[in-house]
């Protein structure tokens, strides 16, 4: 084992802190009757150059020194985001705080490399998210991390490269969108194949001699909120319509529920449970919104039910306006209530993938939140999202995984979140530099 070329074998505990290795544990190991502050102090001792005989006798020096150490130790708990507990007994503090003081704690060797041993045991998903920011930010800070987790949100949310390791052997070494549909690591991490609910395999749509996609390959997994965003004409629309089977592929296939539906009608697809608000909402504006809803019902046979009913009523929780003009005539409608009417409408029918083709277009930025807000409500109620956008920023905070499209190809894809901190993402789509 070699660090920076010089081997680590029989090599003291201490020698490999100096050597620039610092990490974390998977059971805190955290001196508990020490406060916060101090048990960060103690990594920082550890670079310490003062002399014994220094510290005996107290010498300027060594107060400098210690002032120092102080205020550096400060600063990583500050960084960490813990330092309203710094005077805190470790033992006293929360468990979220005391894996942070660990972390912190580590930092102050300043080392080469940092490993963290399960930093996310114990934590709840959103502790997992705040996890997952701070080691981004400490990545960021220039530190090279190797975390050993077997949380997989919080693998793909950090890292560049992931070796999987299973009985004592590596099964897979890549970047985290290969090993994610790594065969073998599926299997051996899951024990059964993961399947996506919906998926593009190089799909490549003509309108004419016009080439609108080429080689799309886009996969929505069960839950997940998927953005694409893109210029005008980049496509969006038509990867939408590759899906709801409004355009047929001359190349690639689409797959749902693992079934391939590349042929199928697309009504056929609306009774499989794939919902499309369309670009431009498409509300009757002669129909009253009751009649319009129940439009994005036509597939349902049950529409003197109380399931019915319910989802009626479902639909108007989330859009009261709706309820207060349940026989006003769509055409009169404002556009974000013709908006509302398009979103409940497809969700009239019950759909498994909610696809949204631009639902902000055209509206006061007040209402474009309320409309993240309830797709986002929609999502967490356990509808999967595929959300087309033109307004990137808000999509990919609003997405847990996006693609960017490009004159009819995806030039990116990652996590809404590494989408917006991407140099290249940002300048091209979210106007800054
Ligand atoms: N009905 C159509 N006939 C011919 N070309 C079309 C048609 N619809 C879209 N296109 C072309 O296909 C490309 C992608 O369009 P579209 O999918 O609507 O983009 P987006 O939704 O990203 O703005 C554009 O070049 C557009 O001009
Ligand atoms: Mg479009």
């Amino acid at each position: 084992m070699l660090l920076e070329g010089r081997s680590l074998a029989r090599r003291q505990r201490f020698e490999i802190t100096q050597l620039g290795i610092a990490r974390t544990f998977q059971n805190i190991r955290l001196f508990g009757e020490m406060t916060a502050l101090e048990n960060v102090m103690v990594g920082t001792d550890a670079r310490h150059r003062t002399s014994v005989p220094g510290a005996l006798f107290r010498m300027p020096r060594h107060y400098a020194e210690e002032r120092a150490a102080t205020e550096k130790s400060m600063a990583l708990l500050e960084f960490v985001g813990i330092a309203d507990r710094a005077a805190d007994k470790a033992r006293n503090l929360p468990y979220g705080y005391q894996r942070r003081l660990e972390i912190a704690r580590a930092l102050s060797t300043e080392p080469k490399l940092l490993c963290l041993d399960e930093p996310a045991a114990g934590f709840n998903p959103a502790e997992k998210d705040e996890l997952v920011a701070l080691i981004r930010k400490i990545r960021e800070d220039g530190y090279t991390v190797l975390v050993i987790e077997h949380d997989m949100r919080v693998v793909m949310g950090v890292t560049d490269r992931i070796v999987v390791l299973e009985f004592g052997r590596k099964i897979a070494d890549g970047e985290p969108e290969a090993i994610r549909e790594d065969p073998a690591v599926v299997a051996a991490y899951l024990g059964v194949p993961t399947m996506a609910l919906l998926e593009l395999d190089g799909v490549a749509v003509h309108y004419g001699r016009i080439q609108a996609l080429a080689g799309v390959s886009v996969s929505v997994e069960a839950g997940e909120i998927v953005a694409l965003i893109g210029a005008n004409g980049a496509g969006k629309t038509t990867t939408m319509r590759a899906v709801s089977g409004l355009r047929p592929l001359s190349e690639g296939r689409v797959v749902f529920d693992g079934e391939d539906i590349t042929r199928l009608r697309a009504d056929l697809r609306v009774r499989r449970g794939i919902c499309q608000a369309p670009e431009g909402r498409g509300v009757f504006p002669g129909l009253t919104v009751l009649e319009n809803l129940d439009m994005g019902a036509y597939t349902r046979k049950d529409r003197r039910s109380a399931a019915y009913r319910d989802d009626l009523d479902h639909v108007f929780e989330l859009f009261p306006r709706l309820a207060e003009r349940r026989d006003q005539a769509g055409g009169t409608l404002s556009g974000g209530e013709q908006q509302m009417v398009a979103i409940g409408r497809a969700l009239m029918a019950r759909p498994r993938v909610l696809l949204l083709d631009e639902p902000s277009m055209g509206l006061a930025p007040q209402i474009i939140q309320q409309i993240f807000r309830i797709i986002s409500s929609i999502n967490e109620q356990g509808t999967t999202v595929l959300l087309v956008e033109q307004n990137a920023s808000q999509a990919l905070a609003l997405a847990h995984r996006a693609y960017v499209l490009e004159t009819g190809r995806v030039v990116q894809h990652g996590t809404g979140r590494q989408l917006l901190d991407d140099p290249s993402v940002r300048n091209a789509y979210l106007g800054v530099a």
